[in-house]
């Protein structure tokens, strides 16, 4: 069975690091980590909630020290990436969780950029770089790496918002996401993962972000949703993360179809592949004979995820027409 092809639009390049990975960069690089091996490290993979999971990414973090560190992560991500029928990626990446361990932006964006540079023909995927902010950290921290990341001319072609969601609204942002604007800079922001409905409210409104980050509590407000239908809002799903972070209790209660159902745009994406069980390739295996997802359905969100990328109307008519031929080989 062919491998449907797709665009990943919501995927943190930190939560690519393989255990494997983990333990090589530590080697090479000096690092004591606190597990005997990969086996032990994989035992901390079970999360109760978002912050749960924060705690290990960022302290998985500590290998990565320099700029061939980051390329060789991305390379990793693409190259698994490639087999899970990922066509375009729009990556994001947390410069302050490195920043705050006194590695240089230099680094770990020119690290990142220098392995998407030849992924088009080394993977035959197209990549964008997003640059994330965390949103539990102060906003003039925030608002001062974009400006660094501007004054470097950073290849980057937009900004996002994750980290811990609840008590730290979108509005806190305005100053930072005014910026961007200014600067031509997309905007996106995770909202409705663990917070409720009012922060995709705010980060349509108050933020004016053309995609939403997981915005599956979107489900509890019906307005909200009518809206998000009528304009047809992309919202980044990732149905592997929100049962690791017990967003949802099992993937079954996944309101994926729900959302489908209700004509909105979603797209499956894989988050944290390394933390959650898998790449996008995965989610769609057991989506697929657990919600009786149709090729026409399976075509739909992969759809969803090609008009929702920020790509030139060519390659996005590429992209679909790779989808149409799956669909017709099918
Ligand atoms: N950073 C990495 N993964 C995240 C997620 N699922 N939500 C918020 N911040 C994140
Ligand atoms: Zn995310």
């Amino acid at each position: 069975m062919s491998v449907l092809p797709t665009a990943e639009l919501h995927l943190h390049i930190e939560g690519t690091l393989e255990p494997e990975l983990i333990f090589a960069l530590a080697d090479r690089n000096g690092i004591e980590l606190p597990y005997a091996d990969v086996e032990a490290l994989r035992l901390q993979y079970r999360f109760t909630d978002l912050q749960s999971f924060l705690d290990l990414y960022y302290s998985n973090m500590a290998v990565l020290r320099t700029e061939r560190d980051f390329a060789d992560m991305t390379r990793a991500y693409l190259t698994r990436a490639a087999a899970a029928g990922i066509r375009h990626a729009e990556i994001m990446m947390d410069p302050q969780a490195h920043l705050s361990r006194g590695i240089s932006l230099a680094t770990c964006v020119n690290g990142v950029a220098s392995a998407l540079a030849h992924s088009e023909e080394e993977f035959g995927i197209s990549t964008e770089l997003i640059s994330a902010f965390l949103r539990d950290e102060p906003a003039e921290e925030a608002l001062a790496v974009l400006e660094e990341l501007l004054a470097m001319n950073a290849p980057i072609i937009g900004i996002g918002l994750d980290s811990a969601e609840v008590g730290h609204p979108p509005s806190k942002f305005t100053g930072v996401f005014e910026r961007a604007h200014e600067a031509g800079l997309k905007c996106i922001a995770h909202a409705g993962e663990e917070g409720p409905p009012e922060y995709i409210w705010e980060a349509l409104d108050v933020l004016k972000v053309s995609r939403i980050d997981h915005g599956i509590r979107c489900m509890e407000d019906e307005e909200l949703v009518e809206r998000l239908a009528a304009e047809q809002t992309p919202l980044t799903v990732c149905p592997f993360s929100n049962v690791r972070l017990r967003a949802v209790d099992t993937l079954a209660d996944h309101p994926l179809p729900r959302m489908l159902e209700r004509g909105l745009n979603v797209s499956v994406n894989s988050d944290d592949p390394a933390y959650f069980g898998g790449y996008v390739d995965d989610n769609f295996a057991e989506l697929r004979p657990l919600f009786g997802l149709t090729d026409n359905q399976l075509r739909q969100l992969a759809e969803n995820s090609v008009r929702s990328a920020f790509v030139t109307d060519a390659r996005r008519r590429e992209l679909l027409a790779e989808i149409a031929a799956w669909h017709s080989g099918r």
